[in-house]
């Protein structure tokens, strides 16, 4: 089941979605449209235009989601408290403003066949409309989760057959972000019929003129990089759950995707990613420690969980915590909190994180991600289980004539350089250090 995703044939795809909103803006900019009219954008997309419909995530998505720490035990103080948590600890102003309420607020659980979708009455005395407006008063935004089934992952009322009733009432609610999620209801279904209920809830929420953000959550099946940017999905997993582990033996060919599954997956789909339209690494295991009750896994160490936010980071990944995050230890929330680590993440330019070198065993490995002021943030990363030394050559490993360049170590907040020589450092096992690197000089052949 794992792979099937990649040997799964294309289909072309005629989007009517592309086609009803075009109109006629080239915006970049992170502005967000009023709410009585969706402007569509152009991107420049794995080389060609893709019409990105709703003009919302020009950087990928960042805040908080209920799945990973509570399950569907969550309600309105859970809610509530997790705002005035994110705020308290300097998380809002870190970037993290969607507080995402996953599965588990509906009243029913069974079919849509057979219940009305309704929010929980007990969980969320004041609905979601009351959470929202408090998400909104302390500038947060809020996140909504259901599925095109008749029921979803956790066995609740979906969507199936409602979903302009379902999401006119979730713009109603306020509510701005919305994680559509298929993994379950259409784990087998051909690509096609996955295209088309991903389409018609884009379809629906476009048509609320309410700006929510959407996220195609397929789990890396049937290519949905390769079509749901052109449907208006914002975002998009790549993979299957992630568990709380960095490389557990033997994980890749069961359901759970580790931390190096990940990473190695996001490799060979890097170019289908951009603003707007965002390959989705999964939730943030920062703080799980190996006790989260609905993934496997036995916990990072803190150089782990720092290792995956780098990644995630640089990989252009929404970040959505998935921690009780007023229980996050210290160095865990230094993680979280990394200035310049999020604003590799945060970049404009929105570009991908490309593998630039592996060492023949893929024990070491560099990656890079171009930025918008024509700097460049890299990784290297050290998967083995010793130290090891790193060497990064401008010209042959980044592909760049910087004779002369300069680094900051975006972890250390250190300047080093400027250097005219290959920089080598020593990476600890399972550590990555991150850099960004300017060109001082080109000397040769420029
Ligand atoms: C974008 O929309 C235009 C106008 O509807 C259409 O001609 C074009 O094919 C669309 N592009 C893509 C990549 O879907
Ligand atoms: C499209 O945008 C251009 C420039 O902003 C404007 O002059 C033109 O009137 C717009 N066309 C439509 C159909 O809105
Ligand atoms: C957006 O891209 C489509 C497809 O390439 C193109 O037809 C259309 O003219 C573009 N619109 C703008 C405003 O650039
Ligand atoms: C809300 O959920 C939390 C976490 O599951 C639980 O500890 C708490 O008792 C619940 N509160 C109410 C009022 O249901
Ligand atoms: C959305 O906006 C358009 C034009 O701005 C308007 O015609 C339409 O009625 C609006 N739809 C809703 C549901 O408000
Ligand atoms: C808080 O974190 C500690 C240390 O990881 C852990 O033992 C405890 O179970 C956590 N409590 C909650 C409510 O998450
Ligand atoms: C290194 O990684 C690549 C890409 O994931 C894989 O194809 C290759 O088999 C790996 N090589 C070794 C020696 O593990």
């Amino acid at each position: 089941m794992t792979r099937m995703a990649l040997h799964t044939t294309i289909l072309l795809f005629a989007s009517k979605l592309a086609q009803a909103q075009l109109a006629n803006t080239t915006s970049t900019t992170s502005t967000q449209p009023t709410p009585t009219a969706i402007t569509p954008w152009n991107v420049t997309h794995y080389g060609g235009t893709v019409n990105i419909t709703n003009n919302l995530a020009a950087t990928p998505p960042m805040g908080w989601s209920s799945w990973n720490h509570y399950g569907p035990d969550i309600n309105e103080t859970v809610v509530r408290d997790t705002i005035d948590a994110v705020e308290r600890l300097g998380l809002k102003d870190a970037g993290y403003v969607y507080i995402n309420i996953d599965d588990g607020w509906q009243r029913y659980k069974g079919s849509r066949e057979e219940h009305p979708l309704e929010v929980d009455p007990v969980k969320f005395p004041n609905g979601i409309k009351g959470v929202a407006d408090y998400a909104h008063s302390k500038g947060f935004k809020l996140g909504i989760y259901s599925g095109p089934g008749v029921d979803t992952c956790a066995g609740y009322t979906g969507s199936e057959g409602h979903a302009e009733e379902d999401a006119k009432l979730f713009a109603e609610w306020g509510v701005d972000h919305l994680k559509y999620d298929s993994c379950c209801s259409h784990g087998t279904a051909p690509q096609a019929e996955v295209q088309q209920v991903m389409l018609d809830m884009s379809n629906a929420l476009i048509a609320t003129n309410r700006s929510i953000v959407f996220h195609a959550c397929h789990c890396g099946w049937v290519n949905v990089w390769e079509w749901a940017a052109e449907e208006g999905a914002n975002q998009w997993r790549i993979g299957q759950d992630i568990s709380d582990d960095f490389n557990f033996v033997g994980n890749r060919e069961k359901y759970y995707f580790d931390v190096l599954d990940m990473v190695d997956r996001g490799n060979e789909v890097a170019q289908y990613t951009g603003p707007g339209h965002w390959n989705d690494y999964d939730m943030l295991i920062v703080g799980l420690n190996g006790e989260s009750k609905q993934l496997v896994g036995t916990g990072l160490s803190d150089i782990e969980y720092r290792t995956h936010f780098s990644l995630w980071a640089l990989a252009a990944s929404p970040l959505l915590i998935g921690a009780n995050v007023a229980n996050l230890s210290q160095y865990n929330l230094a993680t979280l909190s990394a200035k310049e680590i999020i604003a590799v993440n945060q970049d404009p330019l929105g570009a991908p994180m490309y593998l630039q070198w592996s060492a023949k065993d893929n024990s070491t490995q560099i990656y890079a991600k171009a930025l918008k002021d024509g700097a460049m943030a890299i990784a290297l990363l050290n998967r083995g289980g010793e130290p090891a030394m790193i060497t990064v050559s401008m010209r042959e490993h980044l592909t760049v004539p910087w004779d002369v360049y300069k680094l900051r170590d975006l972890w250390k907040g250190q300047d080093r350089g400027p250097y005219d020589i290959p920089f080598t450092t020593e990476v600890r096992s399972h550590e990555a250090k991150v850099y960004r690197v300017e060109q001082v000089a080109c000397t040769v052949g420029c």
